[in-house]
């Protein structure tokens, strides 16, 4: 597996200026950024200054928090792929829980904004996860695996092998618990078994990236973990301090 990969998901913080305060900050602090990947996804509206801010580390990768799966069109209120591209973005979230859960998005649509990212050569990284209810039944595995098939459904076998999946339990996000390393091992490596099944040996070159509620304290050991390849970080990358600390993990 290639570098660690370190993911900022800033969610709804940061316009413009917020982000230029903090990526000035976080450079200031010098964390390494050579010998791993690390990738901000800011709002939408802040991706453009987000690269101008990092011109002088282009090692550092900015990626678009949503897409919508049209190129262009009368769709009030949302970005394309392709726009974001222009703006910056190499990288695409893909179906995180929250527009699931709180914007409807559905495994279907995922399937479309995979092929729309891919379609504008940037990299997706799809976000599957399950709820705590589907958890307690043990239903872990069939939800992560579904959304994993169908989100990648429309995606050739190239563009699999080049893609990112973060998984991300819902019940451990922004509510400070945290998977076990253990327990997040066991989906990761389910999630590499299928994508082997889907693609053979390209499978081994996707990263697989761990998310929720983590911070400076649990990122080495959830780190370490088999089949864990980079983590997906709310909350704790919205302090500089705290995120160049565990982008030194
Ligand atoms: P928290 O780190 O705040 O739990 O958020 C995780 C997440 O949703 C990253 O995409």
């Amino acid at each position: 597996m290639k570098t660690p990969i370190f993911a900022a998901n800033w969610k709804m913080h940061f316009g413009p200026q917020e982000t230029r305060a903090f990526l000035t900050r976080f450079l200031a602090l010098g964390p390494p950024t050579h010998d791993r990947t690390v990738i901000f996804f800011p709002p939408a509206v802040s991706i453009a200054v987000a690269g101008f801010a990092l011109r002088e580390h282009p090692e550092i990768l900015v990626g678009v928090q949503s897409v919508h799966w049209e190129d262009k069109g009368a769709f009030t209120g949302e970005v394309s792929a392709v726009m974001a591209r222009d703006s910056g973005a190499k990288v695409a979230l893909v179906g995180h829980s929250e527009r699931r859960q709180l914007f409807g998005v559905t495994d279907e649509m995922t399937a479309r904004q995979c092929a729309a990212v891919g379609r504008a050569g940037l990299v997706p990284m799809l976000c599957v996860g399950e709820r705590l209810d589907e958890r307690d039944r043990g239903a872990t595995l069939p939800v992560v695996l579904r959304q994993l098939k169908t989100g990648v459904s429309r995606l050739s076998p190239a563009q699999i092998a080049s893609m990112a999946v973060a998984y991300e339990p819902v019940w451990a996000i922004g509510t400070g618990r945290t998977a076990r390393p253990e327990d997040a091992s066991v989906v990761h490596t389910a999630v590499r078994r299928a994508l082997r099944d889907m693609i053979g040996g390209g499978a081994d070159s996707v990263p697989i990236l761990y998310g929720g509620s983590v911070n400076v304290e649990t990122a080495p050991s959830l780190l370490a973990a088999a089949e864990v390849n980079g983590l997906l970080v709310g909350g704790a990358s919205l302090d500089p301090d705290a995120w160049a600390r565990i982008v030194c993990t």
